[in-house]
């Protein structure tokens, strides 16, 4: 789904890069120490600033209170994209003078692999493990493709899983979990940018579907050893392989159903709590209930269950949702509690492998907001403008919106997963947890809440 944002976001730059040079907002520093949100919000009526344009950014953003992490085992989690699998749109610095578009395109580059090497070592640190986790993460999903265990004869470079074993090794010292996430299959499962090679979907070709099944063997006689029992918590199977066009649904899921069997089987995992996570394929829960009974059989809890289900849940890709007003939205994340309920009511592990801060809004200067089609208007302030220079209207909204869903996902899921830890700064606006962060819009810790209860009121 998120090369869609692509679009998005070009489409909507350059009225907000018009509109910053017509207006320049208001930039506070919060210097209370209790909620960066709430005292940046106060601040703004007394003492606030025109600076123009800002990269000022608000200093007080780690002031955790004195409130510990909820102990409901729900795994509070940030994905790792583009740094095993690349995303141009995050980081287009490494394609800068290129003409590749994606990760395909991009192996098939002179010294690529040195360049891959470069990235590998510098975008994910174990620098990045400990400022999750100082930030209330306790896991991470970390997106991998199929050409690190076997190539296939394909453009692709391999040594991305190396990496990933170095990671494997910060999270434990950080004691936080991972789940490994088979992010690009053989054929690609979608053709979208972050499945390898944007183009054609050839997935569900009998070797291609073969060639993961293998793929996933490998995987889960590596991680699934007893060395990565406390931190290797699961194993995705695919993400988002589409229901629509080349593939179909009901293969997909009797594929899954058959590896997970297999992969039970063969005891080749050592670790007997790992987790076969199965990305819903754009489907209702409902839909998966089968697969459920029939493979975790009579667990009672999700907890005892191996068999996963992962969603993504987004608010900012189709026309229902570009067309609401960020109160709508917000009231959509409260309902989305009734969606993974299913789930829970049934004992089948649910995770909300990602989510985001972005929806398609713009926010006026009397903090009224109207779908972002309207981006174009001067003096509506879109989120498509660097979020150092959002405006206090901007981030309130903003953050109400991601209170609504860490509450819903603390109170109806297994854990949750925001997407992504990072974007080259100013790149993808929200969608960078770490200016988020500095810039109020997410809590920090985590848990932190400047609307305390929000889908209740
Ligand atoms: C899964 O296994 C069943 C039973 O062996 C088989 O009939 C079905 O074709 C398999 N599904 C796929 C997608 O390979
Ligand atoms: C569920 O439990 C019953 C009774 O203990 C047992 O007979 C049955 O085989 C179990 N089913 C599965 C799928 O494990
Ligand atoms: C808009 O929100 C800001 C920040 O919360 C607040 O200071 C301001 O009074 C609000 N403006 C109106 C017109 O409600």
């Amino acid at each position: 789904m998120k090369q869609l944002l692509v679009m998005l976001v070009n489409h909507i730059l350059l009225a907000s890069v018009a509109f910053r040079v017509v207006q320049c907002l208001p930039t506070v520093s919060g210097t209370d120490g209790d909620r960066t949100l709430s005292s940046s919000i106060k601040a703004s009526s007394t003492s606030s600033q025109h600076v123009c344009p800002s990269h000022a950014r608000p200093k007080a953003v780690s002031q955790a209170r004195a409130q510990s992490a909820p102990h409901d085992g729900v795994l509070r989690g940030v994905n790792i994209g583009a740094w095993l699998v690349l995303e141009k749109w995050l980081v287009p610095s490494i394609f800068e003078g290129t003409g590749a578009k994606d990760q395909c395109s991009f192996d098939q580059l002179p010294n690529s692999l040195a360049r891959l090497e470069k990235h590998w070592a510098s975008w994910f640190t174990q620098q990045d493990v400990e400022k999750l986790a100082s930030y209330g993460f306790n896991a991470l999903r970390i997106p991998i493709g199929y050409w690190a265990y076997d190539t296939f004869d394909s453009p692709y470079k391999s040594g991305a899983d190396a990496w990933l074993e170095r990671a494997l090794d910060w999270a434990a010292d950080a004691n936080m979990k991972v789940l490994i996430d088979l992010h690009g299959a053989p054929g690609s499962q979608n053709a979208f940018d972050n499945s390898g090679c944007i183009g054609v979907v050839d997935w569900q070709r009998p070797v291609n579907l073969e060639r993961t099944s293998a793929i996933l063997h490998t995987m889960a006689r590596k991680y699934g050893q007893q060395r990565y029992q406390n931190v290797v918590m699961g194993i995705q199977l695919i993400n988002e392989p589409i229901s629509w066009g080349a593939n179909d649904f009901e293969k997909t899921r009797s594929w899954a159903k058959n590896i997970t069997q297999d992969l039970l089987a063969s005891r080749v995992i050592e670790n007997p709590n790992l987790k076969l996570v199965m990305h819903d394929a754009f489907r209702d829960v409902q839909e998966w209930l089968e697969p459920h009974r029939s493979l975790n059989g009579n667990a009672t809890e999700a907890k005892n269950a191996l068999f996963g289900l992962d969603t993504h849940l987004y608010q900012v890709f189709v026309p229902e949702d570009k067309n609401l007003i960020q109160q709508q939205h917000i009231e959509k994340a409260c309902r989305w509690r009734e969606k993974l309920q299913a789930a829970k009511k049934a004992n089948f592990p649910i995770y909300v492998g990602e989510w985001s801060v972005a929806t398609d809004i713009c926010v006026w200067p009397d903090n009224s907001t109207t779908p972002g089609t309207t981006c174009t208007a001067v003096g509506c302030q879109c989120q498509s403008a660097p979020v150092s220079d959002w405006s206090t209207a901007l981030v309130k909204e903003a953050r109400k919106f991601v209170e609504a869903q860490l509450d819903t996902w603390h109170t109806a899921s297994d854990g949750y997963f925001l997407w992504n830890f990072k974007a080259d700064l100013g790149a993808a606006g929200p969608w960078s947890l770490y200016e988020s962060i500095e810039k109020g819009i997410v809590p920090n810790p985590i848990w932190d809440r400047a609307y305390p209860d929000i889908c209740s009121s």
